[in-house]
């Protein structure tokens, strides 16, 4: 069995312990605390998050992915399907459903699973009313065993129809629930920073700020040890490390690097330094098919500003030696490409620097 796990929530034993986080994130939602929680893609949110709160046994985690919503509607629905698979016994269905009846709940049970679930009809009711009787029944609900709310991928909010007087409105009622801790996850490359850092924003401070940045080294390299042992290999410390260094310290991509580790070596292996290359070898054939529609959009310019990015680093593009080493003419011309090339995804800034959305594409580009 392969003892590597990625693009999905991880939980247990594949679940890398960041005791740091998960202590001071419970100790804000003990207190009833709102928060933010942002960090990059695969940096791992919705892991710490569902972790902490499910280690916490004073709470039960309400859980909502918000990915794609498009309506207010679509809102509605996610947020009580949620809520019906909070308890399995039928006494809570009917509280549920006493709960939701100005939004007119209506029951039917899954063909194929038997699980209950509940479509409501917001059609009928006011915009502010469909959000305030969900609201309020989160708050009936967590009277008797306290909830935590989780908003995952929150910043899709914004792609409402009128997601400035709906954000409001949920603001509104969130406020008035001082016992009940909502946190609200997205990646900071989308628009969580604008949402509750900029002062016309209806959640504007309304959150704490939590930042998850990379697993730390002295968690993540014995565990992932740990995990190679399982799958049968033994690695070192330092084979880690380079792995963690290819892999952008995207723990995700830690992971998926890893598991091409695994693949291309056999039992009771030794891993070292070596095998590395084999590994990367297997994620290009796993991922190179999407990385050549990548290029074909790019103007020669911005190719040539691309392969720089990944060979000198994105730290300065802007300097002297850079435009030097990438015989590009001029610092606006470096600008631009770049602006594009963010724009569509395939850089992102952080802390000044310029990074590869992936890893793995920048490490091809180096070899073409
Ligand atoms: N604590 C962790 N331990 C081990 N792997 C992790 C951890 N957090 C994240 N990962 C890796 O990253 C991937 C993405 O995690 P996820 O929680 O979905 O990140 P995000 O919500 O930030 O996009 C997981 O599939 C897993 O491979
Ligand atoms: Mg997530």
């Amino acid at each position: 069995m392969n003892p590597f796990k990625y693009g999905c929530v991880v939980e247990g034993e594949y679940f890398c312990p960041r005791p740091a986080l998960e202590k001071e994130l419970s100790r804000l939602i003990a207190s009833g605390q709102n928060i933010v929680v942002q960090g990059e893609r695969r940096m791992g949110k919705t892991s710490l998050v569902c972790q902490t709160v499910r280690n916490m046994s004073k709470f039960k985690l309400l859980y909502i992915d918000l990915l794609g919503i498009r309506t207010l509607d679509d809102f509605c629905r996610r947020t009580t399907s949620a809520i019906i698979s909070l308890d399995k016994r039928k006494t809570f269905l009917t509280s549920l459903i006493d709960l939701l009846k100005k939004i007119r709940p209506t029951l039917s049970f899954d063909p194929m699973t038997a699980n209950p679930t509940l479509s409501v009809d917001i059609s009928a009711t006011s915009q502010s009313d469909s959000i305030e009787t969900i609201l309020d029944a989160i708050e009936k609900l967590s009277q008797k065993k306290n909830i935590c709310v989780v908003f995952d991928e929150f910043q899709d909010m914004l792609y409402l129809d009128n997601a400035n007087s709906l954000l409001a409105l949920l603001r509104g009622k969130i406020q008035f629930q001082p016992k009940v801790p909502y946190i609200f996850m997205g990646s900071v490359r989308n628009s969580m920073t604008e949402l509750f850092s900029n002062s016309r924003s209806p959640f504007y401070k309304s959150a704490a700020l939590f930042d998850i940045g990379k697993i730390d080294d002295e968690d993540f390299i014995p565990f992932l040890k740990d995990r190679f042992k399982s799958g049968n290999r033994k690695i070192d410390d330092q084979t880690i490390k380079k792995v963690i260094e290819l892999s952008g310290n995207v723990s995700g991509d830690v992971q998926e690097l890893c598991d091409a580790l695994w693949s291309v070596t056999s039992d009771k292996k030794e891993i070292n330094e070596n095998d590395i290359s084999d590994a990367i070898e297997l994620v290009f054939a796993r991922e190179s098919k999407s990385y050549t529609p990548i290029l074909s959009q790019l103007t020669k310019q911005q190719l040539i500003v691309l392969k720089s990015i990944a060979n000198l680093g994105g730290e300065n593009p802007f300097s002297a030696e850079f435009i030097k080493a990438s015989k590009i003419s001029n610092a606006s011309s470096i600008r631009k490409a770049i602006l594009r090339l963010v724009n569509l995804d395939i850089l992102y800034q952080n802390n000044g620097c310029y990074k590869f959305s992936n890893p793995f594409f920048k490490e091809w580009l180096k070899r073409q």
